[in-house]
């Protein structure tokens, strides 16, 4: 069967796209990694994506217009069908987002919607909260909004600074983005208003990632 086209957004380290491209290696795996584009040259991310043989791309326009008009043209080249946000950096162009509601994800480390934007792991710890974790949603214009795909519940730690929070997340990040991209080439996801449901329920994988889920 043919396997679900995923165009990945980077601007960094991307080791969520490495989580990506790992599971992907296993043949069984219904998607592909079609496409990597970087908003920034010296993305280690790009790196990695030449070592996998991932077709990659930078994008260093100013212009958020002139980025997405580019990505755009590139996502429909490598006929991607799902775009992943993985580690990208900067706010996208809302006729992008719209052009691509429902097609396009990301992942943010926390327990959306609380702590959006830039560090919510430093955020987490000045709340004082005991869990946090990591979300997969889907993309809306407004930054870290959108229904809501998989959560992974991770404990705040009373010596935890916010680089040892970062690290137990991250280790989550890894787990459950494949899991979601998994749930949605499947044609799992139904979207209702803000809420995603998922065919069949969560998949034994996701559950084991939270306590009772
Ligand atoms: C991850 O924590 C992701 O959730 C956030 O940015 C970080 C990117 O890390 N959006 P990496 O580039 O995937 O290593």
């Amino acid at each position: 069967m043919a396997r679900l086209r995923v165009g990945v957004l980077i601007s960094g380290r991307g080791s969520n796209l490495q989580a990506l491209i790992d599971a992907a290696a296993t043949p069984a795996y219904p998607a592909e990694i079609a496409l990597v584009i970087s908003n920034r040259l010296e993305a280690q991310g790009l790196q990695r994506a030449a070592q996998a043989g991932v077709p990659h791309e930078a994008i260093p326009a100013r212009d958020r217009a002139a980025f997405a008009a580019a990505a755009d043209a590139a996502l429909r080249r490598h006929r991607v069908e799902l775009i992943a946000l993985a580690g990208f950096m900067r706010l996208l162009d809302t006729g992008f987002v719209e052009a691509w509601q429902d097609r396009m994800i990301n992942i943010h480390p926390s327990l959306l919607p609380a702590f959006p934007g830039l560090h919510p792991q430093r955020q987490a710890l000045l709340a004082g909260a005991r869990f946090s974790g990591c979300t997969v949603h889907f993309v809306r214009p407004e930054m870290d909004t959108g229904p809501i795909i998989a959560q992974a519940v991770v404990p705040v730690r009373d010596d935890d600074d916010e680089e040892r929070l970062a690290a137990r997340i991250l280790a989550a990040e890894h787990q459950l983005y494949p899991l979601a991209v998994r749930l949605y080439a499947e044609g799992r996801l139904r979207i209702g208003g803000n809420r995603v449901t998922v065919a069949g329920g969560m998949t034994a994988d996701i559950a084991a990632l939270n306590p009772a889920a």
